[in-house]
C-alpha cells in the first residue's frame, strides 16, 4: 500500500470545466473526485443516473462544483444533449476524459457479432462522439482545451480473451495522436493514459473471476501490488493541467511495470528469493 501524496497547488485546475464520460463509478469516480479537488468544475455522465447524482454529492459536500446528465456514449445525439445539460450548469465545457468503456472476457471464437459491436460502439464510438462534440464546440468558442482517452496498458500488444477491447483501445490511441496534430492549430491538446490494473468493481467483477486470477495478475506486477486510485488520478490531474502545455499525443503507462515484466524474457527471477537467484547465476558463471 503506498500513502497518498500531494504535490499539487490546491487551484492546479482551476478555470477548466471537465467532463468525464463514465465518472460515476470506478476510475472515472476517482477522477471526478481528484479533479474537483483541485479546482476544476466537473461533469460527469453515465447510463445510471444513481452513481453520478451519488459522486457530485460527494464533490458539493467537499466545497467542489459539480454536475450530471445522463447518456450512452453509443448515441451522438444523447451525448450532445447531457453536454447541453451540464454546460448549463457550469459553464463551457473545456475539458474531456473519455474514460467509460466496455469490457468482458471471451474466447473470441465465440463472440457474437453484437458483443463485438458492444463493445466497439461504447468505447470507440462514445469517445468518437464525446471528443467530436466537445471538440467542435472547442473550435466554434475558439477556446483551448484539453482532451484525454483512458486506454490500457495492452494497448501496443493487444491481449487474448479480451479482443474487442484490444482493438477498439488501439484505435482510440490512433485517434487521440490524429487529433494531437490536427487540433494543435486550435490549441486542444489530446493525450492518452494507459493503465494497468486499478482494483475496481467494474473491471474486475467481470475480469479478474476468482482469486486466483488475481493473484496471477499480481504475479506480473514488479513491485506485487496493484495500483492505488490516487497514484492514477494525480497523472490525470498533471496532463489535464497546464503544468503539461507541450504535452500532445502523448502516452503514458502507468502499471507499474507489468507491461514490461510481461515482455522481458528473464523477469520471472525477480520473483526468487534474491540470493537463491544470485547463487543460481554465480553457478553458471564460468571458473577461472
Ligand atoms: C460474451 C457477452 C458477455 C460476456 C455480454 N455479452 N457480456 N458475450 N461474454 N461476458 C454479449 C451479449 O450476449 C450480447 O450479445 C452483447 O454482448 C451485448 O450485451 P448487452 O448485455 O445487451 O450489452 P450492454 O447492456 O450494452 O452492456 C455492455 C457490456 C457490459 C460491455 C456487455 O459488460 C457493460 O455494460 N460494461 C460496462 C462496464 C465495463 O465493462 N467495465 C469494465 C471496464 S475495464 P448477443 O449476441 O447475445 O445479443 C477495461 C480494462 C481493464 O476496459 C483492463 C485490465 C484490468
Ligand atoms: P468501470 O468501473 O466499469 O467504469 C466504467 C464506467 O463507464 C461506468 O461508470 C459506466 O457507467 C460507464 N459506461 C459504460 N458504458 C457506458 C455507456 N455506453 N455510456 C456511458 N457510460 C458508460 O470501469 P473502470 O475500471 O473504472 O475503468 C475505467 C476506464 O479505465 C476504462 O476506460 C477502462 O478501460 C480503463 N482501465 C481500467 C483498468 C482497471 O484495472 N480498472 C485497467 C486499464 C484500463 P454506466 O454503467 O452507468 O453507464
Amino acid at each position: 500500500m503506498a500513502e497518498p501524496f500531494e504535490p499539487f497547488r490546491k487551484d492546479l485546475l482551476a478555470g477548466k470545466t471537465t467532463l468525464i464520460t463514465g465518472g460515476g463509478s470506478g476510475l472515472g469516480r476517482s477522477m471526478a473526485l481528484r479533479m474537483a479537488g483541485l479546482g476544476a468544475r466537473v461533469a460527469v455522465v453515465g447510463r445510471r443516473q444513481e452513481p453520478l447524482v451519488e459522486t457530485v454529492e460527494a464533490i458539493r459536500k467537499a466545497g467542489g462544483a459539480a454536475a450530471s446528465a445522463t447518456c450512452d456514449v453509443r448515441d451522438p445525439e444523447a451525448v450532445a444533449k447531457a453536454l447541453d445539460t451540464v454546460e448549463g450548469e457550469l459553464g463551457p465545457v473545456n475539458q474531456l476524459i473519455n474514460n467509460a468503456a466496455g469490457n468482458f472476457l471471451s474466447a473470441s471464437e465465440d463472440l457474437s457479432p453484437n458483443a463485438f459491436n458492444s463493445v466497439v460502439q461504447i468505447v470507440l464510438y462514445g469517445t468518437f462522439h464525446a471528443t467530436r462534440e466537445v471538440g467542435r464546440r472547442l473550435i466554434e468558442r475558439k477556446q483551448k482545451g484539453e482532451i484525454l482517452a483512458i486506454v490500457t496498458s495492452y494497448v501496443y500488444s493487444g491481449s487474448a480473451f479480451v479482443l474487442p477491447s484490444a482493438a477498439v483501445k488501439a484505435g482510440v490511441l490512433a485517434m487521440m495522436r490524429s487529433l494531437a496534430t490536427e487540433w494543435a492549430v486550435y490549441g486542444i491538446r489530446t493525450n492518452a493514459i494507459a493503465p494497468g490494473p486499478f482494483p475496481t468493481e467494474g473491471a474486475f467483477s467481470r475480469l479478474m473471476p476468482g482469486s486466483e486470477l488475481e493473484k496471477q495478475a499480481l504475479r506480473r506486477v514488479p513491485g506485487k501490488r496493484f495500483g492505488e486510485h490516487w497514484e492514477l488520478t494525480n497523472l490525470v490531474a498533471y496532463t489535464m493541467s497546464d503544468a503539461s502545455p507541450y504535452q500532445t499525443g502523448d502516452l503514458v503507462t502507468i502499471d507499474g511495470g507489468e507491461a514490461l515484466f510481461s515482455g522481458q524474457q528473464f523477469a520471472g527471477f525477480a520473483h526468487l528469493d534474491r540470493a537463491s537467484a544470485k547463487e543460481m547465476m554465480a553457478a553458471l558463471k564460468p571458473k577461472k
